[in-house]
């Protein structure tokens, strides 16, 4: 059997100890001054994010009571301003992007398209907050599961579940010049699922397709995308950012020069 070497902590002897008891330690005037000031500054920040979240879910609660579908969608949120109002479901699995990286992302998707194109952000809805309040287009539409996001943009949204690919509004058939896609989970059968919806509603000649996905499965992905007329994927310049999410992730485009989309473009 070893024997440990006593314990710093245990050399002080029972008298040592008992003189601490009684009173509480103090701490120095200067420490308790910086102590004081650093919990003062924690209170008004938390006090400023609930009066954030608050005039959030106030203005998405005014959304909710003022849906009229004939009536024009009320300018977007900010990214900033949706996530306060927007918790994550992880059951779902909602990992939202950052900031920064949805503003790089819907610039670049923007300078892809003209005035008239009609855009398809599939199962990314911090995407298409982002797209619709940084520069909108008409065209634009979120293709979701989540009908909490409903009220962003009554005229725009479709419920969409990758579980039946094959259920859409038939005017969306063959027509989206752009999709943007970040399925929701890693799999082969939730890739199957987007796949067979994306072949229906996708230009079948000229239409470009925008993945943003983990390079874990890329495997899967050139099974499953690189058949015409979308492939090959190629990945491009944008590396994806969440705020929330460690897993590495990746972004390809379908089209010649893909490559390069994203690159030098700024939040
Ligand atoms: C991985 S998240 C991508 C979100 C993206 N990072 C963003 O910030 O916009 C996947 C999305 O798929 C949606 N989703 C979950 N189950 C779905 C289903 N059965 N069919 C379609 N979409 C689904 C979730 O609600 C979520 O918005």
């Amino acid at each position: 059997m070893s024997v440990l070497p006593a314990s710093p902590r245990s050399t002080a002897s029972f008298s040592s100890f008992s003189e601490f008891s009684g009173s509480p330690p103090k701490l120095a005037s200067d420490t308790l001054a910086l102590l004081e000031s650093f919990l003062s500054s924690k209170a008004e920040e938390e006090k400023r994010f609930d009066d954030l979240a608050a005039q959030a879910a106030a203005r998405v609660a005014s959304l909710a009571l003022n849906v009229h579908i004939e009536e024009p969608d009320p300018p977007m949120m900010s990214v900033d301003e949706y996530r306060l109002a927007f918790g994550e479901d992880w059951q779902l699995s909602q990992f939202w992007y950052s900031t920064a990286f949805a503003t790089r992302l819907a610039k670049s998707v923007r300078a892809i398209c003209t005035p008239e194109s009609k855009v398809a952000f599939m199962c990314c809805p911090t995407a298409f907050v982002a797209f619709q309040h940084v520069n909108p287009l008409e065209g634009a539409r979120l293709l979701e599961f989540d009908e909490r996001f409903r009220v962003l943009a009554p005229n725009k949204f479709i419920h969409y579940d990758l579980n039946e690919p094959d259920v859409f509004p038939e005017n969306l058939r063959e027509s989206f010049d752009v999709i943007v896609i970040d399925p929701p989970f890693l799999n082969e059968a939730t890739n199957k699922g987007v796949i067979q919806t994306i072949l229906q509603i996708i230009k079948p000649n000229d239409g470009k397709l925008i993945l943003l996905t983990a390079p874990s499965i890329e495997r899967i992905l050139h099974a499953l995308y690189d058949k015409p007329p979308i492939g090959p994927l190629r990945l491009t310049a944008l590396e994806p950012e969440h705020r929330e999410l460690a897993n590495e992730f990746s972004c390809w485009g379908s089209w010649d020069g893909a490559q390069d989309f994203g690159k030098g473009v700024v939040a």
